[in-house]
C-alpha cells in the first residue's frame, strides 16, 4: 500500500480475522449490521457535512463509497489490520485518489489524528475500551469537529451473533467489552465533550445499535481547525 503509514503494532486479535468473513458475517441475513452500519454512515455524512473526515477502525471501508469527492478534500480510514487497509485501499482509492489517506494504528491516547470536521467510530469502542477511547479523545480535541460513535447493546444476545463464521471471532472476546451508553458520556464529558445527539437502531436478532454524537465544548474548541462546511 502506497501511502499507509505504518505507526505500530502487531499480534492484536484483530489482525487474525480474515476481511472476507468479518465482512461475510456482518451481512449475514442473521446479523444485518454491515448494512445497518451503512445507512448510519449515511446519516452521519449528511448530518455534519465536511470537508475531512475520519474514521476509526475503517476495516474495508464501509460506506466510503458514500463520500462524495467533489466535496472532500481528505478522508482519513485507521485500522490496526494492514490487509483490511489495503482491501480498503483498492476498493477506494479509483474513486477518492489521494484525499484517500490510509493510517495503520492502534486507536489509543497515543494516536495524533489530522484534524477533521467528522470523526465517524463505528463499532471501535467495544474494542477499545470506554476509558481509553475517552483519553484518545481528549488528546485529540482540537482535531475533532464532531465525534460520532456507534455501539452495540446486545441485551438477551450474545457479544458475537451466531453465523456459521462466528468461531472466527473467537478470540475477540479477550479484548472486547459490551459498552454502557451512560458511561461513555460521562467519559465523554470528562474529555471536554458535550453530548450532542442519541439515536436507537433496533436490529430483528435483538441487538441495538447505538449511536451518540459528541462536540468539544466551547471552551476546548478552536474554530480554525475544524473545518464543518
Ligand atoms: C467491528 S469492526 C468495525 C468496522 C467498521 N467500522 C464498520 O462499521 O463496518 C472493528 C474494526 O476496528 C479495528 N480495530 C479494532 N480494535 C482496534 C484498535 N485498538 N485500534 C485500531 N483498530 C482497531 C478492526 O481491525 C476492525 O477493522
Amino acid at each position: 500500500m502506497t501511502d499507509t503509514e505504518e505507526q505500530r503494532p502487531k499480534d492484536h486479535p484483530w489482525e487474525g480475522i480474515d476481511l472476507a468473513i468479518y465482512e461475510n458475517h456482518m451481512s449475514d441475513a442473521a446479523v444485518g449490521q454491515l448494512q445497518l452500519l451503512h445507512r448510519i454512515t449515511w446519516e452521519q455524512l449528511t448530518t455534519y457535512p465536511s470537508r475531512s473526515i475520519g474514521i476509526l477502525g475503517v476495516a474495508g471501508g464501509n460506506g466510503l463509497d458514500l463520500i462524495d469527492p467533489a466535496t472532500t478534500d481528505a478522508v482519513f480510514g485507521y485500522d490496526i489490520n494492514g490487509d483490511y487497509l489495503q482491501a480498503c485501499a483498492d476498493r477506494h482509492k479509483p474513486t477518492l485518489g489521494p484525499r484517500l489517506h490510509l493510517v495503520r494504528a492502534s486507536i489509543d491516547r497515543a494516536l495524533d489524528i489530522a484534524p477533521v470536521g467528522l470523526l465517524i467510530a463505528n463499532l471501535i469502542v467495544e474494542y477499545v475500551g470506554v476509558e481509553e477511547f475517552a483519553a484518545f479523545a481528549g488528546v485529540n480535541i482540537h482535531a475533532i469537529g464532531t465525534l460520532s460513535c456507534v455501539t452495540q447493546l446486545n441485551e438477551a444476545t450474545g457479544f458475537v451473533s451466531p453465523t456459521q463464521y462466528a468461531a472466527a471471532f473467537d478470540e475477540l472476546g479477550a479484548i472486547s467489552s459490551d459498552i454502557d451508553p451512560p458511561a461513555l458520556v460521562t467519559a465523554m464529558e470528562k474529555a471536554g465533550y458535550a453530548h450532542v445527539l442519541s439515536l436507537s437502531y433496533p436490529l430483528h436478532n435483538g441487538k441495538t445499535l447505538v449511536r451518540q454524537d459528541f462536540r468539544p465544548t466551547p471552551l476546548e474548541r478552536q474554530p480554525k481547525e475544524i473545518d464543518a462546511r
